[in-house]
This record gives structure tokens, C-alpha cells and sequence, in this order.
């Protein structure tokens, strides 16, 4: 069995990263690192609201010496025609950060989508972080909730676009 613990002790990035895909044994630490990151005001957000009745495609983790020092989750939805997944949460620990793992996480969920035949990742996030990966402004997917239209991302894969209300698959 896996020991997981929360937080790491050290501040630099493992010489050789190893992206895992989550599993149940994985959750409370996810949580745990999640909780940190953002607070809890993250049950407040739409995009909260769409997760808990979203499927989860998938979630991956990154460990450091059995502490969880990155997570991010893919959920699955439509808007129109386009078939994507939805990214978020996504939490590296604070003592570890800009160190690349967001961006190797980031990278894992698009090859998976790709896998996945979808047309594209959808996320609320900041611009300034999301736009390096190719992510889009999405002017055209709408939520069932408030949320900053500037913060709405797309990375196409195909040439279908969200247009329309966000809807989760379940
Ligand atoms: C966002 C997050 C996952 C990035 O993880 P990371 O491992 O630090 O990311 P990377 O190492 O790949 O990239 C770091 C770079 O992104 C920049 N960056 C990080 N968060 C940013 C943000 N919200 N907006 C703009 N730039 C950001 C850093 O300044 C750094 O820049 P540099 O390369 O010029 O030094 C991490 O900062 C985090 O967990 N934040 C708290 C949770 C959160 O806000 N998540 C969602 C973001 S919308």
C-alpha cells in the first residue's frame, strides 16, 4: 500500500519526475494539497459546482518521497458540438513551485485528452499562466454560474469550439 503524506519537507524538484495517474488511495492527499492551494473558497466556485456533477476522465499526481507535491483533475463536458475535458483543480506545493511541475502537469492532461479523441480542454484559470500551453479565450461556452468570461480558456484539438452552456457528462 502507497503512504502518502501531504506536504513535502523539501523545496526542489525530484531529479526525475514521475506523473501518476490518480487512484482512491490518492484522494484525502489530493484533497489535502488542493485545500492548501486555494483555500476554502474554492466550494463557492461555478466551477465547483460543475465537477460535482461532472465524471472525473482522469487525474494525475505527482510524488515526492511519498508526499504529493502536484495534482490535477479532468472532468468530462459538452458546450454545443465540442466534447472536452474541463481541467481543475490544479495545486503544486507551495515550496516547490515554478519549478516546472505545473507545466508537466499541464502537458499530461492535454496528451490525454488527445488520447481521448476530445476536441479540446476547457478551464477557468489565469490567462497569464494557461495562455503559454495554447489555451484560448472562449467567449462562447457559458456557465451555469458566475465566473470572469476572461478567465474562460479553451485548447482546441480539433476544429470543434464550445459554444453554448457548459453541460457535465456524467
Ligand atoms: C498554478 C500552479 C499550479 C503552477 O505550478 P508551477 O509548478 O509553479 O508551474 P510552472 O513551474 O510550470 O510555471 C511557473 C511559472 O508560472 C508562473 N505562474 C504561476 N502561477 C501563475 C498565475 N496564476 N498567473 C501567471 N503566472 C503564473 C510563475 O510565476 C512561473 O513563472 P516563471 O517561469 O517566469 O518563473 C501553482 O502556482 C499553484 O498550485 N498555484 C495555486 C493554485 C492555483 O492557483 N491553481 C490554478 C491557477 S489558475
Amino acid at each position: 500500500m502507497k503512504t502518502v503524506h501531504a506536504f513535502p519537507s523539501d523545496t526542489t524538484a525530484p531529479a526525475v519526475v514521475a506523473i501518476e495517474r490518480e487512484s482512491a488511495v490518492d484522494a484525502v492527499a489530493v484533497d489535502a494539497l488542493v485545500m492548501a492551494a486555494f483555500g476554502p473558497g474554492r466550494f463557492a466556485k461555478t466551477a465547483e459546482r460543475l465537477r460535482e456533477q461532472s465524471a472525473m476522465l482522469s487525474g494525475f499526481t505527482i510524488y515526492d518521497d511519498g508526499a504529493l507535491i502536484g495534482s490535477v483533475r479532468l472532468w468530462s463536458v459538452t458546450s454545443g458540438q465540442a466534447r472536452g475535458a474541463f481541467l481543475g483543480p490544479i495545486a503544486v506545493a507551495k515550496t516547490i513551485r515554478s519549478t516546472g511541475l505545473g507545466g508537466k502537469l499541464v502537458a499530461r492532461c492535454i496528451e490525454e485528452a488527445r488520447d481521448l479523441g476530445l476536441d479540446g480542454i476547457l478551464l477557468i484559470g489565469d490567462p497569464p499562466y494557461f495562455e503559454r500551453f495554447g489555451f484560448k479565450p472562449a467567449p462562447k461556452a457559458v456557465f451555469s454560474g458566475p465566473v470572469n468570461a476572461a478567465r474562460v480558456m479553451w485548447l482546441p484539438l480539433t476544429d470543434v469550439s464550445p459554444d453554448g452552456p457548459v453541460r457535465p457528462v456524467d
